[in-house]
């Protein structure tokens, strides 16, 4: 039997990189997918791909009440909803993130998107989940999350944010028996655009060859461990964190 066969699943971020093979991996283990983005024409290209049910939704992850129409429509259309991933995020300027340089600003940017939409994420989606009879929510976090990131102190501390938060929502669902698992997925360095974009030519290769096993992760990589926990098969796994770095952090 598919492995997620039967389930109902949101992907944020979906239209593009690790969200992308996210819902690819999802459509062909059984599940109806929603694919939110605020990048609505790249959510629409990943829903056209072949594969089981998937529609494009766009929503800016930071707006609340964005997270009430996303959640209500998923019910509506699909009848229930089992799986979360907040997946969507930004790593934000690079150039100047260092806690000298970075503005307040830049700052609050990278916390909405990074770790404020997890929250909203987390809220509107738990009794959703609970109506459903239970499920799984996968938050993706960073290993910036794990080390002292000075060059990106804004990322780091909302991705650490969000790992936090996964034990709380973990706990707090298991207490109140809900059937919801919480658990966060901690990437290395992924070939995708955000990585493309946050690094010169040069620094992308010295990374690369720092990594122990020699190569960079592709979105795949990072999916298939989102997959695991999104699944049955992680049945027993709440409030875990799952590094998925190619053996950068051995934590
Ligand atoms: N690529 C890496 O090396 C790496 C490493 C560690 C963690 N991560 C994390 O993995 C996740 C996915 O990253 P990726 O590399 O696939 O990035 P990506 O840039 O390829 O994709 C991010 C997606 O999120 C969407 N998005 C951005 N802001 C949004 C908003 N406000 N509302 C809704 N959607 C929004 C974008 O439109 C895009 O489709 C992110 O949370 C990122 O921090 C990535």
């Amino acid at each position: 039997m598919a492995r997620l066969q039967g389930k109902i699943g949101i992907v944020t971020g979906g239209g593009s990189g690790i969200g992308a093979a996210t819902v690819r991996r999802f459509r062909r283990e059984g599940a109806r997918v929603v694919i939110a983005d605020v990048d609505f024409a790249a959510a629409q290209a990943v829903a056209a791909e072949p594969g089981g049910p998937a529609v494009a939704e766009v929503i800016d992850v930071r707006e609340e009440a964005a997270w009430q129409t996303l959640v209500a429509t998923t019910e509506r259309r699909f009848g229930g909803l089992h799986i979360l991933v907040n997946n969507a995020g930004i790593v934000g300027d690079m150039a100047s993130q260092d806690p000298e340089r970075l503005s307040l600003e830049e700052w609050r940017r990278i916390a909405a998107v990074d770790t404020e939409s997890v929250f909203l994420g987390c809220k509107t989606a738990i009794p959703a989940i609970a109506r459903s009879g239970g499920g799984s929510i996968v938050n993706i976090s960073s290993i910036a999350a794990l080390r002292p990131t000075p060059a990106l102190a804004g990322y780091g501390a909302a991705k650490a944010g969000v790992r936090q938060l996964t034990q709380s929502v973990a706990l707090h669902c298991a207490q109140k028996k809900l059937g919801i698992r919480c658990n966060s997925v901690h990437p290395g360095i992924v070939n995708t655009p955000m990585f493309e974009a946050a690094f010169s030519a040069e620094e992308r290769m010295r990374r690369t060859e720092a990594v122990p096993l020699g190569r960079l992760g592709e979105p795949d990589d990072i999916a298939d461990a989102i997959l695991f926990l999104a699944s049955d098969e992680a049945r027993y796994i709440t409030g875990a964190k799952l590094i998925v770095d190619g053996g950068i952090v051995m934590d």
